[in-house]
Order: C-alpha cells, then structure tokens, then sequence
C-alpha cells in the first residue's frame, strides 16, 4: 500500500507517519528529511537547497523527483508513505508516472486539516531526536524524562533552522499557492481522505488507521 500524508507545515505529518513505519512496517519517504540530510552531509545539493529551506520557499521539482525517483527503486516492504511529496502539481504527475513505471499504486492521499494558528504554536514549540528522530513539543508531546528522547535515550535534542515565525509565514504562502491545489486534484481523482489534524495524536492514528484498513 502507498499513500500520501498531504498537509501544511506542522500539521503532523512526520508523527503520523512515524507510527504507520512503526505499526505497519511502511516505509517513510520524506523529502524534507532527504533535503536535510543532503544539507548536514554537505553535498553539492545540500549546498544549493540549504538557503531554499531557511527561507522556506520550495526547492525546484527536478531535485525532489530525483530523490523520489531514486528511493522507489529500493526496498518496498509494507509500501511507501510520501511525507510532504508531492507538494506541486508537477510533483504529483511525476509520482503518478513513477508508480505506473514501476508496477505501484497510490493507495490514499490523506489531507491533514489543521488552522493556521495552531500551525504556529507546533511549528514554535517543535524538537526532534538528533539520533532516531522522534519529534516532541514542549507543550503538547513531552519525553518522560525531559530532554530525554523516549525511544532511543539520547540527549541529542535539535530545532530546525527554519521553525521560526518568519520562515513558517513563507512556507505558508508556498503551501497555499502551490501545495494547496492537490487537494482539489486528489479530490477529483477519487483519492482524497480528510482527517482532522487538530485532534490528539492517537486519535487522529486511528481515523488514519480506519482510512487505511
Ligand atoms: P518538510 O520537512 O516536509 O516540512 P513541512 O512540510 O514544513 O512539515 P513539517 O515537518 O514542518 O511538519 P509535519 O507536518 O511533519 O509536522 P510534525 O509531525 O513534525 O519540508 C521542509 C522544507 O524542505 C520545505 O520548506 C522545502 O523548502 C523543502 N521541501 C521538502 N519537500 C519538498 C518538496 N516536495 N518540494 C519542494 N521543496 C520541498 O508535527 C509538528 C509539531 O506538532 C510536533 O512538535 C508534534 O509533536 C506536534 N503535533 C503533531 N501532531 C499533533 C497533534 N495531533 N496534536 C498536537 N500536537 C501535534
Ligand atoms: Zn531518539
């Protein structure tokens, strides 16, 4: 099964999708993740992406299909869960093509509805695991034992260079103009599943569980 978490940036999507590689053996494909390994790595990419992300503006299609395309030619398993691709229109015929290329089917796109607002105070209040990845906030998904990642001990604890206000209120505009109008393109394809992502984590686990099963 392969689906897409469709959503603007902080509506939830990497701790959805997290669960789902947990509880479903899927496979995570985020090419947010893939952009900033590329950048900490220090690669040719990651030089040219790395103010791109700061700002918040999109990187250019070419890049993103590239890493997609690359990631869809390995391991499968339970089946890939695209996690903030695609986010243009152009994105999304490139994925239709890629999956038809290789035999795979998209399953569902899940669009995550969540209000600006709340947008700000996620976005603000987020940190991540440096070693595994699992992603807290300081008001709302807490470790047990503060500064201490619940699932691989570490104290590594990192906030990314562009969850502040200035570069959420562009990653915004980016979403609404370019990102936004899948939904309408999912919708008419018969594909599109809505999800309220301001509900608790586990509830909104198991709306997307009742979707997928
Ligand atoms: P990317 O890494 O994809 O960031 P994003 O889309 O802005 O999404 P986020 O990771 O910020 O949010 P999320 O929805 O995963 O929320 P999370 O689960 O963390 O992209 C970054 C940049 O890379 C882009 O700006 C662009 O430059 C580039 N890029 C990436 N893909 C691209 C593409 N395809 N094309 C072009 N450029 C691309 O949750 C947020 C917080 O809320 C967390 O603290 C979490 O604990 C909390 N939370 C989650 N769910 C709930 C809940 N239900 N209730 C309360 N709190 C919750
Ligand atoms: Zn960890």
């Amino acid at each position: 099964m392969n689906i897409i978490l469709l959503g603007p940036p902080g509506a939830g999507k990497g701790t959805q999708a997290r669960h789902l590689v947990e509880t479903r053996n899927m496979i995570q494909l985020s090419t947010g993740d893939m952009l900033r390994e590329a950048k900490d790595s220090g690669t040719e990419m990651g030089k040219i992406v790395a103010d791109v992300m700061a700002r918040g503006d999109l990187v250019t299609d070419e890049i993103v299909i590239g890493l997609i395309r690359e990631k869809l030619a390995g391991d499968k398993v339970g089946g890939f869960i695209f996690d903030g691709f695609p986010r243009t229109l152009a994105q999304a015929d490139a994925l239709a093509d890629l999956l038809a290329a290789s035999g795979e089917t998209l399953d569902a796109v899940i669009e995550m509805q969540v209000d600006d607002a709340a947008l700000v105070s996620r976005i603000t209040g987020r940190y991540t695991c440096g070693n595994c990845g699992e992603v807290y906030h300081d008001d709302t998904k807490r470790p047990a034992v503060a500064g201490t990642c619940d699932k691989c001990g570490s104290t590594d604890m990192k906030r990314r260079a562009d969850d502040n206000e200035d570069s959420l209120r562009q990653r915004l505009m980016e979403y609404y103009k370019k990102t936004s109008p899948l939904i309408g393109y999912y919708y008419a394809k018969g594909q599109l599943s809505s999800v309220d992502g301001l509900a608790d984590i586990a509830d909104v686990q198991a709306v997307i569980a009742s979707i997928l099963d």
